[in-house]
C-alpha cells in the first residue's frame, strides 16, 4: 500500500529561521526593482534567506511572488539592485547550482522519459536510472514513454518537479508546484521536499496552500503589491501576524483594490 504518510514532524525546524537568515545570509537581495510598461512591479526588495530550511512567498495574486522568485533565480534582471549567493552574483554558470519549477511548467515536446534525459545529459549525466529512480520518486514510472504534453496538469508539475531535482540543486525555487495536485500527489511532493530540505538543499517556494506553508516552512515572506510587508518565523506568523494586510488574507478577507 502506498505509504504517504508526511515525513513533516520528522524535520526539526531552526529556532528562528528569520534570525537565522539576518545573522548568517546564504541568498540575499539589496534593493531589487523591476518594472514593466512603466509599472513598478517589484518595489526596493531586500532580503536575507539562512542556508537552511524552507523559505514560503505568501501574498495575493499579482503580489509578486513569482516575479521575486525568477529575480531571485536569476532568470530575469532587476532594473536596480543584487542578488547575491554565497557573497557571489547569481550568474549563468552558477546557477546551473540551483533549480526553478515555474509556475506553468515548461516541458519539452518529448517523451516524459526524455524531458529528464535531456536535463540529465546537459549536465554530462547520462545513466537513465538516475531518470528512471526520479520517475518513481515523482509516481510517474509509469507513463515514463508518454508525450509529456498529454499528460495531465498535476502530471506536469510531478515531472517538472523531478526535472528540478534531477540536477541535485543547492537551492530549489518552487512557485506554486502543486496547485493543481490532489492531496494524495500533494503528500507525495512534500515528502520529497522534506528529504531534500533533510538533505540540505534550500527551498524557497510561493503557495496559496496555507496548510501547506504550515507544514512545511521555518519562515514566511508576505509581499503584497511589489513590497515586502514583512518576514517571519511561520510558528509566529501563523499565530499572529505582524502586518494586517497579511492577517486579512490569513483570515480569507479581501485586499483593498
Ligand atoms: N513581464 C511582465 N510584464 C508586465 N507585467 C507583468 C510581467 N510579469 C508580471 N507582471 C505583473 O506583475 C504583477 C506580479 O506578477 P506575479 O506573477 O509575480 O504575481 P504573483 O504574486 O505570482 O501572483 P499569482 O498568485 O497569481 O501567481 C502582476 O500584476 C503581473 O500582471
Ligand atoms: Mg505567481
Amino acid at each position: 500500500m502506498l505509504d504517504i504518510t508526511p515525513s513533516h514532524t520528522q524535520i526539526a525546524k531552526p529556532k528562528s529561521a528569520t534570525q537565522d537568515a539576518q545573522a548568517n545570509p546564504f541568498l540575499s537581495c539589496r534593493g531589487l526593482c523591476f518594472s514593466a510598461n512603466s509599472n513598478v512591479l517589484i518595489k526596493d526588495i531586500s532580503l536575507n534567506f539562512s542556508a537552511h530550511g524552507m523559505s514560503a512567498i505568501m501574498g495575493f495574486n499579482g503580489a509578486g511572488k513569482s516575479l521575486l522568485l525568477r529575480l531571485l533565480h536569476g532568470v530575469i534582471q532587476p532594473d536596480s539592485g543584487t542578488v547575491l549567493w554565497d557573497n557571489t552574483p547569481v550568474t549563468h554558470d552558477n546557477r546551473k547550482r540551483q533549480s526553478m519549477v515555474f509556475q506553468k511548467p515548461v516541458l519539452l515536446r518529448r517523451s516524459v522519459l526524455d524531458n529528464l534525459l535531456f536535463v540529465l545529459k546537459s549536465r554530462g549525466m547520462s545513466d537513465p536510472s538516475i531518470a528512471f529512480s526520479l520517475l518513481e520518486k515523482v509516481r510517474l514510472e509509469n507513463v515514463s514513454s508518454r508525450a509529456a504534453r498529454l499528460l495531465s496538469g498535476g502530471e506536469q508539475q510531478r515531472l517538472a518537479l523531478a526535472r528540478g531535482l534531477a540536477t541535485k540543486p543547492e537551492i530549489l525555487f518552487l512557485d506554486e508546484a502543486t496547485s493543481s495536485l490532489d492531496p494524495t500527489s500533494i503528500a507525495i511532493i512534500e515528502n520529497i521536499l522534506n528529504e531534500e530540505c533533510l538533505k540540505g538543499t534550500k527551498i524557497i517556494f510561493a503557495s496559496h496552500d496555507i496548510g501547506q506553508i504550515k507544514r512545511l516552512a521555518s519562515e514566511v515572506i508576505f509581499i503584497n503589491h511589489g513590497r515586502i510587508s514583512e518576514q517571519t518565523d511561520a510558528a509566529s506568523f501563523f499565530k499572529i501576524p505582524e502586518t494586517k494586510i497579511a492577517q486579512t488574507y490569513l483570515e480569507g478577507g479581501l485586499p483593498v483594490i
